[in-house]
């Protein structure tokens, strides 16, 4: 699993061949689901404690946290998020002119099915949710930031625990899991860090007093409602999955992509794909 960026260019070479003759889409959803498989291996032996969808609460997923989780349990009996996602259930529900958000989202898959192809591109629950808002109220009102994401966590929430399942056969699904595969083992910034160095090699281990999560479960509970955010901000707790590849970024010294970049949807589409099968648990909370 370490490093294995050089078998990123046979495959890919292997595919551009594939692409070339007829009949191949097989071999390739093949290669995907095989790539998936030694993904979700590695962690497996590398924490045998756990199962599969053990590995759907981040850092405190691993047996490293117990400590912290100890904490996060007696918290969880409220669960602190529970004020925002009521306003935003209130919202999803809200009809007006006879319609509501949950009647214009009731026409896309449940949210442990997301991202997914449109003939028009991919679609994520959150270019779904902005789409309806502004069927709802108009091109010009599409919700605020906190608004989006919160609904985000109402929509991933209704999918219950789910297991992720994205369509591994889309042709346009899985060019952006290889491409994803691509940043996520890239090294990158001052401290030329891949996000394989902290989250694959290093996961279990601390960095500066943190548990550092698996890759493993990583889509499964965004979005996170965060108290150290709130802490951080003063007002918003909400942590979407994007602006965690940006922090991320940082923590390895680059430069975050810009917003909408195709390099976070990638990353989100491969993180997502390798968590087929895992539970979800949204919204996560984090200490
Ligand atoms: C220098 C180490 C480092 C690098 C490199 C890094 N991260 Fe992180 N990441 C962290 C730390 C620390 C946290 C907070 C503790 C935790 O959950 O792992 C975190 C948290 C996360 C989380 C949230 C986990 C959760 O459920 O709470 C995701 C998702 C994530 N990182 C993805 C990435 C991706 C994708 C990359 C590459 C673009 C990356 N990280 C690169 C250190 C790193």
């Amino acid at each position: 699993m370490r490093d294995n960026l050089p078998r990123v260019i046979v495959l890919a070479a292997a595919l551009a061949f594939s692409a070339a003759s007829n009949g191949q889409a097989d071999l390739e959803s093949t290669s995907v689901r095989q790539d998936i498989r030694e993904f979700q291996d590695f962690f497996m032996q590398r924490f045998p404690s756990l199962a599969l969808s053990d590995f759907n609460n981040g850092a405190y997923s691993l047996p490293q946290s117990a400590r912290l989780k100890t904490g996060w349990d007696m918290l969880m009996h409220i669960p602190p998020y529970e004020h925002a996602m009521a306003e935003a259930r209130e919202k999803w529900h809200r009809e007006s002119g006879g319609r509501s958000l949950a009647q214009c989202m009731s026409s896309h898959p449940t949210g442990n099915r997301f991202p997914y192809a449109t003939p028009n591109g991919i679609i994520t629950a959150r270019q779904a949710i902005t789409r309806c808002l502004s069927w709802l109220n108009g091109p010009s009102h599409r919700g605020n930031r906190d608004e989006v994401v919160a609904l985000v966590a109402v929509f991933r929430e209704q999918a219950g625990d789910k297991p992720v399942n994205v369509d591994i056969d889309d042709p346009l699904i899985r060019r952006m899991y290889f491409r994803g595969r691509t940043v996520f083992w890239s090294r990158r910034g001052q401290n030329n860090f891949s996000c394989a160095t902290c989250h694959v090699n290093n996961a279990g281990n601390r960095l500066r007093g943190e548990v550092l999560s698996a890759a493993l479960g990583h889509t499964t509970g965004f979005p996170l409602y965060s108290l150290s955010e709130l802490a951080r901000t003063g007002e918003s707790a909400w942590i979407s999955l994007h602006d965690q590849y940006a922090d991320c970024y940082i923590r390895s010294g680059a430069v975050p992509p810009p917003p909408h970049h195709a390099d976070l949807l990638a990353l989100q589409i491969y993180q997502t794909m390798n968590d087929t099968g895992v539970t979800l648990r949204a919204p996560g909370f984090r200490l």
